[in-house]
């Protein structure tokens, strides 16, 4: 076999991208590439899965059965999606292993949403209303995102969370419909969500240094400050119509624009909970490593009948 050259390689990889094709495991790609590409994923699949604790809080309160079991498809999507993206990842040459250790030791991040407590059951509605809702906004320019595993791997998980919004959305419409007692709490809840929601699509695009750098990629498609707007000019209507009052006094239409105007989040409370400080980070880590040692007889128990198989296998080909 010749050795190809570098720079062959790496003409060979802009082209990819150029041409706005995917790329492969198989295909060489640079370092960096492959290490923001690891770092994203891995960050979204551990989003997944540390963002079925707030919810799943509520599974055994739910107010119905009817409640309860869209609830639990909507936590058991969400460990699926981790799933689909662990996948993903493996095929950068990392382990989920090695990424589930790096999440416990705090080595790799989540999303700062899921750092928030869940105080009521209208927080299931505005989860899967705002929370799924700037999900699907941050998801659906992903499709298209330059690495193949990844983007098909988003394919599946936008639909399923488009689902979500509307479970959310129908949940808080029932309940605006209800009491005044539920009125107010669901206006509690979209109270507390609202600006954490806007914090998820990340620092503004001035504080943001890896942007410009993942959008040349093609792994970002739009930067964080145009997500935003796209998440806050799609939810004002729909809080319109469900009769809720978005916690913003800035918040108003900008003919000029033709956007809405709004104010920022407060980025040092951001900053915080990023940096492992907000009011649940340490509740999440924990309950996350207690799962994952009480799930290793599961693993070594599967690793064991894995190998006997294999082996048996080897035995029935050798008498062939
Ligand atoms: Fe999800
Ligand atoms: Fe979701």
């Amino acid at each position: 076999m010749t050795a190809t050259a570098e720079p062959e390689l790496a003409e060979h990889f802009e082209a990819t991208l150029r041409r706005n094709d995917r790329i492969e495991p198989r295909d060489w790609m640079p370092e960096a590439y492959r290490a923001t590409l690891v770092r994203q994923i891995a960050q979204h699949a551990h989003s997944e899965v540390i963002g079925m604790q707030p919810e799943g809080n509520w599974v055994t309160r739910a107010p119905s059965l009817r409640r309860k079991a869209v609830l639990l498809a909507k936590v058991q999507d969400e460990a699926g999606h981790g799933l689909y993206l662990y996948s993903a990842c493996e095929t950068l040459g990392t382990s989920r292993r090695e990424l589930t250790e790096k999440l416990i030791s705090g080595r790799q991040k989540y999303s700062s949403i899921f750092n928030y407590p869940t105080l009521s059951y209208a927080d299931v509605g505005t989860i899967g209303w705002l929370v799924d809702g700037a999900a699907i906004c941050n998801q659906v320019p992903l499709c298209r995102t330059s690495f193949g595993p990844y983007g098909r791997a988003m394919i599946r998980i936008c639909k399923e969370e488009s689902f979500h919004q509307r479970q959310g959305y129908e949940l808080l419409m029932t309940m605006m419909r209800g009491t005044d007692e539920q009125r107010a709490m669901v206006q509690e809840s979209v109270d507390r969500f609202w600006w954490p929601a806007l914090m998820m699509f990340g620092p503004p695009d001035a504080d943001s240094p890896n942007t410009e750098r993942s959008m040349a990629w093609g792994i970002k498609r739009n930067t964080n400050d145009e997500l935003r707007q796209k998440f806050v000019d799609m939810t004002v209507p729909q809080a319109r119509a469900l009769g809720v009052t978005l916690p913003d006094p800035e918040l108003r239409w900008d003919e000029q624009r033709q956007a809405h105007h709004f104010g920022q989040p407060d980025w040092a409370e951001f900053k915080q909970v990023v940096s492992g400080n907000g009011p649940c980070n340490a509740q999440r880590v924990a309950h996350r490593k207690r799962a994952h040692d009480e799930g290793a007889w599961v693993r070594e128990a599967a690793t064991a009948f894995a190998a006997k198989q294999a082996a048996a296998a080897e035995e029935t080909g050798d008498r062939r």
